[in-house]
């Protein structure tokens, strides 16, 4: 790849301080001003990783999530070939955990993908989630009366740490059978990954691997009726359907996709919410308009970009043709708030969305399509239309730029969110 030489032909680093810290502005102006002779397309990097194609625009990042040429991993023949373990590398991880680095689910191609994608998406199907729907709302409450009891004496109660991060992580560790001895390791994993917090990622990651290894020798001796003991008989019918690590990577894939993305969609609509206090009065009037404000909400955040693809043949994106394993980030973000898509694209409208027709790529699109979108949508609208109906008066406790956000890759979101309840 060759970049025109030019005042921006520097690649933009998508983790640089300035960029985590505005991503709405950096966005809008990489989708705005693509680099002088490279079609609608910029360049950018990442990591200390190789120059990327940053496809920015809409329809160039619908084509790079549907185009079955845009594959998940580099071909084995192209100069990329090892570029995830690079990364790795670098960052000196130990060389025995970087291949349970790759999400096994989210990175697989082809068959391998379809196959791995049946053994999961029976248990997040809209009948099903719809039938946990009141457990959700039990979890919900509970937690709401805990909040209660904190802040009834007036004092701040941070809802990350009492609402947003347990609900979704206490309902994927049930559907998926991790025992509640075991989460708060998953949490510290969760934790280590999202902050990309380098020392601690292999030790948690080690402790992970032994307690699913363990949770899977107990399941199958004593069978639940959760996803770990489906894996397990699963394989028990016919071994060529999932290996023991598959089982593992199918754990971590999900209980890291089930619980961190959907605690920051909970807490950054709660912001979103408390600053646009009309959308917000439109909400109390017309509650019926919760199932397509989650959608809007989730149309603005938290999540900017997915993961990188390689096409495995020269593909004409954005106008330039992008030659074979070349690295191109799709940039959900950018692309959900494209004015080519969406008028006053930066707004919170809460009806723009319908459920019928999302629009939005937050949850990508394709065949690695979110298999949780059902269920982050369900506890998300359960969530906040539960804490408002309970607290109608909530208010950020310290000022807003006073909050603490985590400067980090890909998400949008503070570490608290401290609260007064009225
Ligand atoms: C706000 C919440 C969520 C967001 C923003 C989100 C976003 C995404 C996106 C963008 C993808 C596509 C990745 C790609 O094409 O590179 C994806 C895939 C996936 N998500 Fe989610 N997700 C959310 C919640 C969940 C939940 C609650 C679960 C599990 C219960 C989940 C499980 C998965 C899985 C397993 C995949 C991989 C699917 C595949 O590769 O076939 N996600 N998610």
């Amino acid at each position: 790849m060759t970049a025109t030489a030019g005042p921006k032909a520097e690649p933009v680093d998508l983790l640089s301080p300035e960029v985590v810290a505005d991503p709405f502005g950096w966005y809008a102006r990489l989708r705005e001003e693509p680099l002088a002779g490279h079609g609608t397309l910029n360049l950018g990097t990442m990591m200390g990783g190789p120059d990327m194609w940053l496809a920015t625009r809409y329809d160039d990042v619908l084509q790079v999530l549907t185009d079955p040429r845009f594959l998940t991993n580099p071909p084995a023949d192209s100069p990329m070939a090892d570029i995830r373990d690079g990364i790795f590398k670098r960052m000196n991880f130990p060389e025995d955990l970087i291949p349970w680095m790759a999400n096994k689910l989210n990175s697989a191609d082809g068959e391998e993908h379809t196959r791995l994608r049946k053994l999961v998406s029976y248990l997040l199907t809209a009948r099903r989630v719809n039938a946990l729907r009141s457990r959700v709302e039990k979890i919900t409450e509970d937690l709401l009366d805990r909040i209660a009891e904190l802040g009834a004496d007036g004092s701040p109660v941070d809802l990350v740490e009492e609402f947003c991060f347990p609900l979704p992580v206490t309902v994927i560790c049930e559907l998926v059978g991790i025992d509640e001895e075991d989460r708060a390791a998953w949490h510290a994993w969760g934790n280590a990954m999202a902050t990309m917090d380098a020392p601690n990622i292999p030790p948690a990651l080690r402790k992970c691997i032994a307690l699913s290894r363990e949770l899977m020798a107990r399941r199958r001796v004593e069978p639940k009726d959760d996803l770990v003991t489906a894996l397990v008989q699963a394989q028990a019918e016919d071994p060529a359907r999932v290996s023991d690590d598959e089982i593992v990577g199918i754990l971590f894939s999900l209980v890291t996709a089930g619980h961190q993305t959907t605690t920051y969609l909970i807490g950054n609509s709660v912001l979103f919410l408390l600053e646009h206090p009309e959308q917000f009065a439109r909400l109390k009037a017309e509650p019926q308009l919760w199932a397509q404000a989650v959608r809007e909400l989730q149309r603005l955040g938290p999540l900017q970009f997915t993961q990188v693809r390689f096409p495995s043949e020269d593909v004409e994106l954005g106008g330039v043709t992008i030659p074979k394993g070349a690295p191109v980030a799709p940039l959900l973000l950018a692309a959900n708030t494209d004015p080519r898509k969406f008028s006053e694209p930066d707004k919170l409208i809460v009806d723009r969305l319908t459920v019928a027709n999302e629009m939005h790529l937050s949850f990508g699109k394709g065949i690695h399509r979110c298999l949780g979108q059902h269920l982050a949508y369900q506890e998300a609208e359960v969530a906040l239309h539960a804490l408002f109906t309970r607290f109608p008066d909530l208010s950020l406790a310290v000022p807003r730029d006073e909050l603490p956000w985590i400067l980090r890759p890909a998400f949008t979101r503070t570490k608290t969110l401290p609260l007064k309840l009225a």
